[in-house]
């Protein structure tokens, strides 16, 4: 995607071929910068302090961290322990014990000193397979964005098309496109009159830092709103479709994404809204029914609710205290929507049912 008319992925190799750039999210909006990770426990600290964030980008930048274990020891023993080292750095994201297992599967059966180049090979398979992925997605989003607006009111017609989404899932959560962000793209681009509320997403923001940097370099109209407003503009019929991202999605449906998305799923469900999902198969785990029971869901720093990070008037990026001394916080990274409450999936293959059998209709082998 485009920034400063320049376009940009979001994860790649450095021109020696065995070290990898990364754009530093941490310091989006207010500063652009890539950094290079060059061993196994850099891609894993970029990835638990979310230098690099979304499903399908901590999956790719997985991948690449087991290449960079490999470059330096390519046994098995320290397969194990990178393998071991990079999943444990967000349980909840599914993308990223799939791209471990495919490019360690890929690797094993080989001498040691194969490895490192096929790891390299398989990490980059997986990530041109995500932009594609992420491309039709956005061509499914479309033609749901173009039937809902041409079927709208009289009176709301000539008004923007108002779509909601919470977080980040666009380009920079995958490695190009993204997910619930991509159809949004393609609908600007095909001429819609499309508007989005971009929730801020407490505690880190990554719809007012992330979500609104993406949305204004791609010149889509957007209106930052803070969590709680999603409701009331949905009760007021100022919202025509919500679409957002998952982490991981259970073979019936039930999708795990950013904390406070479920809460959007209620107020849409309240008020006739539809509330469409995109993914990647990437994200779905089939090992899983029950979304509120099985899926594990990270915690993270309490600092990130009692504290925020955003720019000062003297152009420093700075972290304030938001509470009171000692306070105690609680900060659940993300919260389960189950499919009741989905009016669909919107994956690379087409569009399904949020079920067990509207899953098995896109994916007859799972
Ligand atoms: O904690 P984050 O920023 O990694 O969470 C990201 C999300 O919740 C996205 O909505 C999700 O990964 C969907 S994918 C593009």
């Amino acid at each position: 995607m485009n920034i400063d008319g320049q376009a940009w992925r979001t994860i790649g190799l450095e021109p020696d071929g065995r070290s990898v750039w990364v754009i530093d999210q941490t310091q989006l909006p207010h500063q652009f910068r890539t950094l290079s990770l060059s061993t196994c426990t850099q891609a894993a600290e970029a990835i638990s302090t979310m230098v690099v964030r979304g499903a399908p980008l901590i999956g790719v930048t997985g991948a690449y961290g087991l290449m960079l274990a490999l470059q330096d020891d390519p046994a098995d023993a320290a397969l194990s322990a990178a393998f071991d080292q990079l999943n444990a750095t967000r349980p909840t994201a599914v993308n990223l014990r799939w791209a471990l297992e495919r490019v360690r599967d890929r690797v094993r059966p080989l001498p040691p000193e194969q490895r490192s180049a096929a790891a390299r090979e398989e990490a980059g398979l997986i990530a041109e397979e995500d932009v594609a992925m992420c491309a039709a997605i956005g061509d499914h989003g479309l033609e749901i964005f173009k039937r809902l607006a041409a079927a709208r009111s009289p009176e709301r017609k000539d008004k923007p098309f108002n779509v909601l989404t919470h977080c980040n899932a666009g380009w920079l959560a995958t490695v190009d496109w993204g997910t619930a962000l991509a159809p949004i793209y393609k609908a600007h681009r095909a001429g819609l009159n499309i508007h989005v509320w971009v929730d801020e997403t407490r505690p880190r923001n990554q719809g007012a830092s992330l979500t609104a940097y993406e949305l204004e370099r791609e010149g889509v109209p957007h209106t930052v709103i803070v969590d709680n407003a999603g409701g009331h503009l949905m009760q007021h019929g100022e919202v025509d479709a919500v679409i957002v991202g998952t982490d991981r999605t259970t073979r019936r449906g039930d999708v795990c994404n950013k904390i406070g998305t479920y809460l959007k799923a209620l107020a849409a469900h309240d008020n006739g809204v539809p509330f469409y999902v995109a993914l990647p198969a990437s994200t779905i785990d089939w090992s899983l029914d029950d979304g509120v029971a099985e899926i594990p869901i990270e915690a993270r720093s309490a600092e990130e609710v009692t504290h925020i990070q955003g720019r000062g008037t003297d152009g420093v990026i700075t972290c304030v205290q938001l509470t009171p001394d000692g306070v105690e916080g609680f900060n659940p990274a993300f919260d389960v929507t189950p499919s009741r409450l989905v009016t669909g999936l919107i994956t690379e293959r087409g569009v399904a049912e949020a079920s067990e059998n509207g899953l098995k209709g896109l994916y007859a082998h799972a």
